[in-house]
């Protein structure tokens, strides 16, 4: 396995390709979620391929009041994990490289980045645009896998491919579990253990309201209160956002007749847990067309 630490030695590598590359964009601290991720690309890099995993703790995407200078930085372990689940390149820059002084240029996506985690972390996606953007650029991929636990953000950046013309396929990566529902994330490592006792209780809402989604209802009212309704059983639990969002556009709806997401982002202490269950509604079918008679 290579560990490249510049982005110059990144563009060098990446010039020289002559096989299918996936990228995995972490910013490390990996755990059993990033690891589907790798075993992902993996499978569509194929045996001949070459899967990179870019390791890059991002400081543009963090607020000013986030957890950018105590965010897990267990480098050694990371990269024995990325060895050991067959990654052929780990990307490893300093943020001094990645960012030059004076770096003025950002990517903005205006449409689906203003709900959700985008209003609760201004600026929060342009960090993140930007830095897939000198990602794809550097690496080159033809694809990359972005987990399904970060939905708005995996939407986002399909958006910015398209737009941007970007060559290369977005792949979704599952979520990963906990036995207890859990979705995995660097982040969970912060919670005390009453909070990591509680915290399955995002899980729990969604599935109950998946539930009556598939009974029948469709009112996002009646859906958002059910995942409030549960998330309040939960003491150490406050609520950032409970949302019922359009799959595709992210805009909130008052029904639920297309396929939807219904999205939680919930504060244990000042760890900020976030989750998804994408619903679809069985598709109508249509009457089938009255025979004319021909007279
Ligand atoms: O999902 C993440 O870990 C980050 O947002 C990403 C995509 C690696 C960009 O820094």
């Amino acid at each position: 396995m290579k560990i490249v630490r510049t982005p110059a030695a990144m563009s060098r590598l990446a010039a020289a390709w002559d096989r299918r590359v996936v990228l995995v964009p972490t910013m490390g601290a990996l755990h059993a979620g990033h690891l589907a991720l790798i075993h992902r690309a993996r499978q569509a890099a194929g045996p001949d391929g070459a899967v990179v995993v870019s390791i890059f703790v991002n400081p543009t995407q963090f607020g000013p009041r986030e957890d950018l200078a105590k965010y897990p930085r267990p480098f050694r372990r990371d990269l024995a994990v990325c060895r050991q689940y067959g990654a052929d390149v780990v990307f490893h820059p300093e943020a001094e490289a990645m960012y030059a002084d004076g770096h003025s240029i950002v990517v903005d996506e205006t449409l689906l980045s203003g709900g959700l985690c985008g209003q609760s972390r201004p600026g929060h996606f342009r960090g993140v645009c930007t830095v897939v953007a000198k990602l794809f650029n550097l690496v080159r991929p033809h694809a990359a896998v972005f987990g399904m636990k970060d939905y708005q953000q995996l939407a986002i950046i399909r958006r910015m491919v398209r737009d941007l013309n970007f060559p290369l396929e977005v792949i979704a990566g599952e979520t990963v579990r906990e036995p207890d529902g859990l979705a995995l994330s660097s982040r969970n490592v912060y919670l005390t253990p009453q909070e990591r006792k509680q915290a399955p209780v995002l899980r729990r809402a969604l599935l109950l309201a998946q539930e009556s989604f598939r009974a029948g209802e469709r009112d996002a009212t009646v859906l958002r209160f059910l995942l409030e309704n549960e998330l309040s059983g939960a003491p150490l639990a406050r609520v950032d956002y409970a949302e019922i969002v359009g799959a595709a556009d992210l805009q909130p709806v008052a029904r639920i007749e297309k396929p939807a997401a219904m999205a939680l982002a919930v504060f244990f202490g000042k760890t900020r847990l976030i989750d998804n269950i994408v619903v679809q509604p069985a598709r109508s079918k249509r009457p089938p067309p009255r025979s004319r008679k021909t007279p």
